[in-house]
Parts: structure tokens; sequence; C-alpha cells
């Protein structure tokens, strides 16, 4: 393509040492666009940027590189291509039936197949700037319809393809998204996932107004195709020249929909360059990648991890890496280790409720499979036991790797906190120090500062490359969500205790989400979903620690007077939220109560009930404030006896 000039990947050290993270960090901060402007040229631009940071936080604007235009696509395939690496294996697919057929693409044969994605999506009539929402299972062909959309300047929204129809339409409907492209259906354990029947049943939802859908055959299941609206993609692709699309460095890249503390998913915007730049970087730093190593994100596409460490970071630094479309637990306990076997996987990145459910069935299914490639271990998405940490550690990496337990969300775009391997020494259960750029600062309820060893609710307080730049449609709520309570400063939505050394250890969200399985979920969401039932009259949901999954959900129900309680009303419950949402959002428990704590202005009191939830009952706290005390008495004793 013309225009682009084609560089190699910057080599950096093995190993960041501790000297040269504290000099760069320092530099990171007294020079904040000095520092970007020359990571930058990690990526290959079309026209170079020279501005760098362009942002304030009253009013939010947030610009990084705005005179700097480039396409991810060409720097996640074609540059590796034109640089000579076309023969390196890109992707290495490993489906879910481990005696099934993988495959593997080398970046020449990647390019070949982004360029007929990008074809097929162009005879759909999808044009730049045009949103593309993505539902499909764990496949090669996910990862294309991603590189494709940003090839051709198309904003993608992928759905987790465990999400249901009602949630489908809903980021549908949000983004006036008028092409889909899925898979006939998935596969997950075994189980098929019917991916194009939820999408006909999405479809048929008032408002979604959809005219192109995209069909991948995956699984050969039998599926409705109705003849104006769906495509095969096999009939539809071409392998016509299809130059990538020059995009300023503020054009929208994605829309990734995210639970917050009210209301519906958001869709968090990224823009192209900065993300870019950010996840170019962080991939390079953080997981220490060297050439001819495979490395591994056991995320799905469907989340941010997915976005960031599976399809733009790695392959923007010409990684090779495995597409898994399988569970962790199928055919049996030991998947994920076989997987490392078989590829020689030397870093791995994966989830603390996948380590905490393996580290539960013992040491035997790690122990029959080679690790011996192993170097580096992560973890993202929730805080890890020390229990956790030092399983992962001792069993699986055979106490020879370090780990890195990176925090970040949606909303930064890739990693935030973590240790960077080798220059830091790690502590089982802290995430550890902030990456270049990021200044997080801890924060009491009244938004006084607080420094020191000490916990608060965790802010940055400066704009970084990766930070998402607004809610789509909606900026007045991004603005809301993340600016207004405290004035000034991005705040995460988590709390934090930072220790003498510096380290930051997160303790979960301080709001109303919660974090089932590493899955982000607003508690009004369920509550939503369940109030939708036409027996429910009220309801309130909250988190409560579960020995697995982190936070498990736990849902107060009243119901409406004339409601007869049957047997079956719970099953009927849980399986309504499973329909409204999908089956990550399954309830807990259900507990049906006549009524809800409330004060006398008619709030539900949610600290009392997420003790409750919790069994704890000694600190409930003042509840003379309520309308009726005695609530509370019956819904201790309803936990009690369950
Ligand atoms: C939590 C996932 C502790 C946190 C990349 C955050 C973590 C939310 C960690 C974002 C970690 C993520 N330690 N907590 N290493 N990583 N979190 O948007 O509560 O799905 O706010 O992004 O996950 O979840 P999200």
């Amino acid at each position: 393509m013309t225009g682009f000039v084609a560089r190699p990947v910057p080599s950096y050290p093995t190993h960041c040492a501790t000297e040269q993270y504290d000099a760069m960090y320092a530099r990171s901060l007294q020079d904040p666009d000095g520092f970007w402007l020359e990571q930058a040229q990690l990526l290959d631009w079309v026209q170079a940027p020279d501005k760098g940071g362009e942002w304030s936080y009253d009013p939010v604007v947030i610009k990084w590189f705005a005179d700097g235009s480039l396409n991810l696509c060409y720097n996640a395939v074609d540059r590796h291509v034109d640089a000579g690496r076309g023969d390196t294996t890109a992707l290495i697919f490993e489906p879910d039936d481990p005696a099934s057929p993988g495959r593997s693409l080398t970046y020449r044969e990647l390019h070949a197949e982004v360029v007929q994605m990008a074809n097929a999506l162009k005879s759909l009539g999808v044009t730049k700037g045009e949103r593309v929402t993505i539902y499909m299972p764990m496949v090669i062909e996910g990862v294309l319809a991603m590189l494709a959309c940003a090839r051709i300047g198309a904003i993608h929204s992928v759905v987790f393809g465990g999400f249901s129809p009602e949630a489908l339409a809903g980021r549908i409907v949000d983004c006036g998204s008028r092409f889909v492209i899925t898979a006939d259906s998935g596969l997950r354990g075994s189980k098929p996932i019917p991916l194009k029947d939820n999408v006909d049943a999405a479809l048929k939802i008032d408002g979604v107004d959809v005219s192109g859908v995209l069909v991948v055959k995956h699984t050969g299941a039998d599926v409705a195709m109705s003849e104006c609206r769906d495509n095969w993609y096999h009939e539809l692709k071409s392998d016509a020249d299809c130059p990538c699309e020059e995009m300023n460095a503020e054009d929208p890249l994605f829309i990734l929909y995210t639970s917050g503390s009210t209301g519906k998913p958001k869709g968090v915007l990224h823009t192209t360059g900065g993300y870019g730049v950010w996840t170019a970087t962080t991939f390079n730093y953080i997981f220490d990648y060297q050439p001819g190593e495979v490395f591994w994100c056991s995320a799905d596409i469907g989340w941010v991890t997915g976005h960031s460490y599976i399809v733009y970071g790695p392959l923007m630094n010409g990684a090779t890496q495995i597409v898994f479309e399988g569970v962790p637990n199928y055919p049996d306990h030991g998947r994920f280790w076989d997987v490392i076997a078989k590829h020689k996987v030397n870093i791995f990145y994966t989830a603390p409720t996948a380590i905490r459910a393996l580290m539960r069935e013992g040491d035997s299914f790690v122990e029959v499979h080679d690790r011996s490639s192993l170097r580096l271990l992560g973890t993202v998405g929730e805080p890890i036991n020390p229990e956790a940490w030092r399983w992962y550690h001792e069993v699986v990496g055979e106490g020879r790797c370090p780990i890195i337990d990176t925090w970040w969300q949606t909303e930064t775009g890739g990693c935030m906190i973590t240790t960077l391997p080798a220059a830091h020494h790690m502590k089982p259960g802290s995430a550890g120090r902030p990456f270049f750029g990021v200044r997080p600062q801890l924060v009491g309820n009244e938004g006084e500062v607080l420094d020191g060893a000490t916990s608060g609710n965790l802010c940055i307080t400066h704009s970084w490359p990766g930070q998402a730049r607004t809610v789509y449609g909606d900026h007045e709520r991004f603005v809301q969500t993340y600016f207004s309570t405290y004035h000034g400063k991005y705040f995460t939505g988590d709390g934090c205790r930072r220790d003498e050394d510096g380290y930051y250890w997160i303790t979960g969200r301080v709001d109303d989400v919660i974090n089932v399985s590493g899955h982000r979920m607003g508690t009004a969401e369920v509550e939503s979903a369940l109030v939708l039932h036409p027996l429910v009259c009220e309801a309130a949901v909250v988190g409560y620690p579960h020995d697995i999954k982190g936070q498990g959900i736990y849902c107060y129900v009243t119901l409406n007077a004339d409601a007869e309680v049957t047997d079956d009303l719970v099953a009927e419950l849980r399986q309504h939220v499973r329909k409204e949402i999908g089956p990550i959002a399954t309830p807990d428990h259900i507990h049906l109560t006549p009524a809800l704590p409330k004060t006398r202005s008619g709030k539900i009191m949610r600290r009392i009930l997420r003790k409750i939830a919790e069994n704890d009952y000694g600190s409930l706290g003042d509840t003379s404030t309520l309308a009726d005390p005695s609530v509370v008495e019956s819904l201790i004793e309803g936990r009690q006896n369950r």
C-alpha cells in the first residue's frame, strides 16, 4: 500500500531492568509528549504525528497524536509481510474438541484472509465509519472480522457470543449498526452455541434495523438464511485488491459495551492512534514478547482483553499466538496445560477465576502435561487471592516464571498497573506499579487526596494514549460516569491500597458493579431483567464472595401481591435472567422476600443487603433510619435458611 513506510518492529532489551523502568517512568511523567511520540514509532504511520496529548478533564476532551494518520490493520498484518516476516506464524487455531483439526496462518496467509473478509464487507455495503456488530465464536474468522473492519475504516462492536438475543439487539440498536458478522454456530465444551439463531431472534426485536448479515460456516449447523439479508461468507469473499484506509489517529476504531453502576451497558469508544500505541507498547514491555515465542491469551474477543491482547497488541508486535475456541475444563481439567504442551506456549495470560477453578481439581491435571516452555504467566480481570497466585506460580509455572498481575479496564484500553517481568519484585495479590505515563491517585470519599501508604478510591489524574474517548452517542454520560465523582480526575470505580513500596493492591469495585468470573456486570442490569418478569414487583441485586467466581450474584426479589409462589418460580426467574442477558448473569441465589429494607424516603439500603448476602450480621451498621427495621430480621432468617 502506498504511503506506508515499512519499518522493523524495534527490539527492546529482553527485560526492562529496574533502573530502566525508573528512568523511563520518570521521563514519561516529565515529558509525556516526547515520551509517547517516541513510543509511537513502534507503529507505522502514513503521516507521523507531531502532536502528543491534547486533553482536559474539565471539560472532558481527549486527543492523542491528532495530526497523525495510520491504519491498525496495516500495522497488525501488512507491515510484517512488507518487512519480510510473512512466513512467521501469526495465528494458531486450537479447536474446542482437541481431536478436531486445527489450523494456523502465517502473516502472509493472514493478510490474504483479512483482504477476503474486507472485500466481503465491502460487497455487503459496509463503508468507512459504519458500525459493524461482530457476534462470533472464538475462531480465526472473529479476528479477521475485527481486522477487516479496521482495514476499511468501519467501527467494530464485538458482542460476546454468550450474550442473549435481547442483549445483542440492545447493542445493535444503541450504535445504529446495520451489519452483523456471525457464524452458523459455535462450540464451547462440546455444547453448541446457536449464534445464527440468536441473531435471527435479535433481528426480530423492535427497533433493530439490520440490512446485511455475513455468516461464517463453522460447525455446519443447519441455519435459516433470509434471502435478501443473509450471506454466506464463503460465497462473498474475494481476493480483489483491498488497500488499507488512511485513518486519522482520532478516528474511532471500535465500540465495546461494558457495564456500569447504573442503566444499560455503555458503548465505550476507542480511537485509532492512541489505542494502537497503548496496546503495542504495553504488549511489548509487559509481556516482553521475544521473536519466535508463542503467546496465549485465553480471553474471548468479546471482552476488551481479547481486543487488546489477542488482536491488536500481539499482532502489531508480530507475535505468534493461539486462538482457543474451548474452555478450561473440556475434555478434562487439564485442557489449558495440554494446549500449552502441544503448542509450546511461552507466555500465558488468563483470569484468576479459571486458576481457582482448576486449582480445586488438584495438581495431577497440571503435572501430566509438559510446561517447560512457559516463561511468563499473567492474570487479569479481578483481584487474585494469594493462594491462587501461589498455585499458579509454584504448580503451573514450577516456580520458574514471573507473574504479571495486570490491572486495567475496558475504558483504559490496555494494562495500567502491573509489575514488569524481572524489573519488579512480585508480591502475591498486588498488581504492582504503574505503567509508563500512568499517574494513579488514591482519593478519600470527600475527594481528599491521600498520600503515602493508605487505602482509597483509585483515580488517574492524567490522560494516557489508550484512554477511552467517550461513550458512543452520549458524551455527557461519559463525563458523569468517570469525571464527576472526583472532579477533574478519571475515577476507575475501584478501591485500592498503596503500600510503603508504592505497590497497588486493588480491593475490588466500590460501586454497584460486580465481577463474576472475571465478567463485569452492573447489578442494575440484573435488576432490570428481573423486574421485566410479570410476577416481580421489585428486585435488589448485590455481589457476595464466591470461592470460584470471585463474586456471585445474590438477588432479593419481592413479588406482586397477587403472585402465586410455586416451587418452580425460583428456577423460572433464574431462567428469565439468562434469557434477558445471557448465561453469565445467571443468579446464584434468589431470595424471595415480602419487603426490602428502605429508608423513610424509599431508598433501598444496599449496604445492609450486601452484608446479609455475605452472611455478616455483626456489622449491619445503623438500621434506625429504616422505615421498617423488622425487615432486616426476616431477611437474616431467610438467609440463614438457605
Ligand atoms: C477488575 C478487564 C484486580 C477491576 C481488563 C476493574 C482487576 C474491572 C484486575 C475492569 C486485576 C481487572 N486486579 N482487579 N489485575 N484487572 N480488574 O472492564 O475491578 O472487564 O475495574 O476489564 O476488573 O473490568 P473490564
